[in-house]
């Protein structure tokens, strides 16, 4: 077994399935065996000009790293990777601090990236979490159906999704909290409280997460009679953009405006309510507004909100106690492994 992993005949011997060398494939590519290992294992940190040349010598050369040159070795330290879509948002901080809780318990350290939502970032800090050899990733993605995370995967990374987990419910391990119940016990308070003009303020079309819930409020309201639904498209779950749709609604006639406001999150929420009190309308007399995820500032807002707990900090810890039991032994473990917590109703001021 040569030392990058390949296996081959006299060593340097060219040709032929398995025997070529990384050392092969850089000489000929003009690049180090280094370049090579990056293009197999952190494309991301090779220019597209020079990946597409080593590719092509790879191709040319039948060139096959072995499963164990490319499995993934965890190091010696006792260090666990979080990378978090948006540390910008304070649901966020909360899974990480259950994690990092549960983590300090068992003497581990962890070492927490955000993505800001940014696809490409959350790919360089994925490959910077497995360069450092931590033994195991929890990772609530921005793109759930990332190829990098695939990779990883598929390199035996121990990794376990939180939240947000796209088509890894049906495979891998994964917790999350009950969006499409979320959405169906915000809209049962509002029909329950006399409403009966609802709108959803949300990113359905762009986002699995806002779609689940307003699944949850659609099965609500197609049981309730006389109840109208409608949903104020957005582009993200920030306080700037639930500003701006609290202000379209204010810009509804009296008549045909919406009585009951659920917002896809706490800061769409807190946005909106910022321009229901400039525009005059008094929450929730004149409209009620409910939020989703029970973020620390939703228990003091004016008025104070009523939202859809999510257990944040409890969906940090969970998802570090499976990280411990799954990178105990990955190949042994089951592949599939999906918790699913509950939310609840928090009732306060604002519906
Ligand atoms: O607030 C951000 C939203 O994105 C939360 O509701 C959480 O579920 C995350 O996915």
């Amino acid at each position: 077994m040569n030392p990058d992993g390949t296996s081959s005949g006299a060593a340097g011997q060219g040709g032929g399935r398995g025997s070529v060398t990384i050392r092969e494939v850089a000489a000929l590519a003009g690049v180090s065996a280094g370049t090579v290992s990056n293009v197999l294992n952190r494309p991301y940190y090779v220019k597209e000009a020079t990946r597409e040349r080593v590719l092509q010598t790879i191709e040319e050369l039948d060139f096959q790293p072995t499963q164990k040159a490319r499995q993934f070795r965890p190091g010696r330290e006792r260090t666990l990777g979080i990378a978090v879509a948006n540390l910008d948002n304070p649901f966020f901080v909360d899974v990480a601090l259950g994690a990092e809780e549960v983590a300090r318990q068992h003497d581990i350290g962890v070492v927490i990236t955000n993505s800001g939502y940014d696809a490409e970032v959350e790919n360089q800090n994925l490959d910077l979490l497995v360069q450092h050899r931590v033994q195991g990733l929890i990772i609530s993605p921005v793109d759930e159906s990332s190829s990098r995370l695939q990779m990883l995967q598929d390199r035996g990374v121990p990794m376990v999704f939180v939240d947000r987990v796209g088509q890894n419910a049906t495979h891998g391990w994964s917790v999350v909290v009950d969006d499409e119940r979320g959405g169906a016990i915000a809209a049962k308070h509002l029909v329950d409280t006399g409403h009966r003009r609802i709108t959803l303020v949300g990113h359905p079309h762009t986002s699995p997460k806002v779609r689940a819930r307003l699944e949850g409020v659609r099965s609500v309201v197609k049981k309730s009679p006389g109840v109208q639904l409608e949903v104020l498209e957005t582009d993200s779950w920030t306080v700037d953009t639930g500003r701006e749709a609290g202000w379209q609604i204010t810009k509804t006639l009296p008549g045909q405006r919406p009585t009951g406001i659920i917002c896809a999150n706490d800061l769409l929420a807190l946005g909106a309510l910022q321009s229901f009190s400039s525009a005059g309308l008094r929450v929730p007399k004149d409209l009620a507004v409910i939020g989703y995820d029970d973020l620390e500032w939703s228990a003091v807002s004016t008025p104070a909100l009523t939202t859809v707990r999510q257990p944040r900090r409890l969906l940090g810890a969970t998802a570090v106690r499976m990280l411990l039991e799954l990178s105990r032994d990955v190949n042994a473990k089951p592949r599939h492994n999906h918790v699913v917590l509950q939310p609840e109703l928090v009732v306060r001021d604002s519906a």
